[in-house]
């Protein structure tokens, strides 16, 4: 099939849907066994998840949420961070890790990447302490870990708490530790994308008990512990609202999904390296730029697979090319246009692009192809296709 002369790679009629997630039998029937039981809410469930979870990245004290962004504001209330303390993080992340900063009373401050990794430079962060910096939100971007060694020298010598932001790291090991064990907090997505869904959802990792304990209460308005045992068969229990909480907590549906979900974390990541080097082979002699080599003693969780798409280089603007891609029916992201891109951004804090010149220009060039362990052979082969297509028939 032609359309204006140039080859259609997929039909209209089989769009790739970029980030579709992996759902298989086992988490329907569960789901389906929790709507007959009746017990929709916080159960269960969310307990077995947050300790399948926890296992799974060998950590001690785990609450799961109903979101990443929720996970992040908990953990910075819970930091202790005040009115005009200050959050040091990557201008390359979602709007979420810097809204989540603003919502907790402290202000966020950026500091650029670096442009081979795409995370968050160790030296301009060193560059943007301040007498009130009191944390760092560095964001494992992609699925590449940061550099914790240099980012944990920091927040010693400062005295500074770190927050991983671990959205896209669920698989990530940097030096023989999994991502998410460095940082006095962590928080993880579950989100329809990640590479473990639950269709909204995300987790906290804390360091100490008190803290785990505290966001527990904090995702539910405030009330005491065990709250959702209130209804539990074994008599009424009053509750004691100890807080002003927030609605954050995850249901025993989305607990079931995830919980199935865990279980083939690593038959998925597999599959996504097997996609991942087939990419890095059938792009290998297209003129744009493919993400660099995954560095030694790491493992990269292979959440995106992100390319640059350089006019110059590649005779294609990145905006015009997302849309050849679109016309061949591949869906594509973008993750993600900087932070100082964003008006609001821009109004509140006088932030400037070209203030963070390598976030920006990544921002401006990169394009993420469809990475699911739900992709066949075949969607393989025609997102590499119709990327060649896109660029050397433009
Ligand atoms: C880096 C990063 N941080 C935070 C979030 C927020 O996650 P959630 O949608 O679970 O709130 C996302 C979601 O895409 C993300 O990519």
């Amino acid at each position: 099939m032609k359309r204006n002369n140039i080859k259609q790679i997929r039909s209209n009629d089989n769009f790739l849907v970029f980030g579709s997630p992996f759902i298989e039998k086992p988490e329907i029937d569960e789901v389906v066994s929790i709507l007959n039981a009746g017990w929709l809410g916080t159960g269960p469930k969310v307990a077995q998840f947050e300790s399948d979870f926890s296992k799974y990245k060998r950590v001690t004290f785990a609450a799961a949420v109903n979101s990443c962004t929720a996970a992040l504001h908990l953990s910075l209330l819970v930091a202790g961070l005040e009115d005009g303390d200050e959050v040091i993080t990557t201008p390359l992340t979602f709007c979420a890790t810097i809204n989540a900063i603003i919502h907790s009373g402290a202000k966020p401050v950026l500091a650029d990447i670096d442009p081979i990794t795409m995370n968050i430079s160790p030296d301009q962060v060193e560059k943007k302490i301040t007498s009130k910096t009191r944390a760092i939100i560095p964001v494992h971007f992609a699925g590449r870990p940061c550099d914790m060694d240099a980012l944990k020298t920091i927040a010693h010598k400062y005295n500074l708490k770190i927050i991983e932001d671990c959205a896209h790291a669920i698989e990530t090991v940097y030096k023989g530790k999994n991502a998410g064990s460095f940082g006095d907090f962590a928080c993880f997505s579950f989100y329809v994308t990640k590479n473990v869904v639950t269709g909204e959802g995300g987790m906290v990792f804390t360091k100490r008990k008190e803290d785990v304990d505290r966001i527990k209460i904090l995702a539910l308005h405030g009330m005491s512990k065990d709250a959702w045992r209130r209804f539990a068969d074994d008599g009424y229990k009053h509750y004691a609202v100890v807080e002003c909480g927030f609605k954050y907590n995850m249901t025993d549906i989305q607990a079931a999904i995830g919980i199935h979900q865990l279980q083939r974390v690593e038959k998925y990541w597999l599959r996504r390296q097997t996609v991942w080097n087939r990419y890095n082979e059938g792009l290998s002699k297209v003129p744009i730029v493919i993400p660099g080599k995954v560095e030694s003693n790491t493992r990269h969780a292979y959440h995106l697979y992100t390319i640059l798409i350089d006019e110059k280089m590649s005779g294609v603007s990145r905006d015009k090319f997302l849309n050849l891609m679109t016309e061949q029916n591949i869906g594509v992201g973008v993750h993600y246009l900087s932070i100082p891109e964003h008006l609001y951004y821009q109004k509140s804090f006088g932030w400037k692009p070209e203030d963070y010149p390598n976030a920006m220009r990544i921002g401006r060039q990169t394009v993420s192809l469809p990475l699911s362990a739900k992709l066949t052979d075949k969607d393989v082969r025609d997102v590499i296709e119709a990327v060649n297509l896109c660029i050397l028939s433009k």
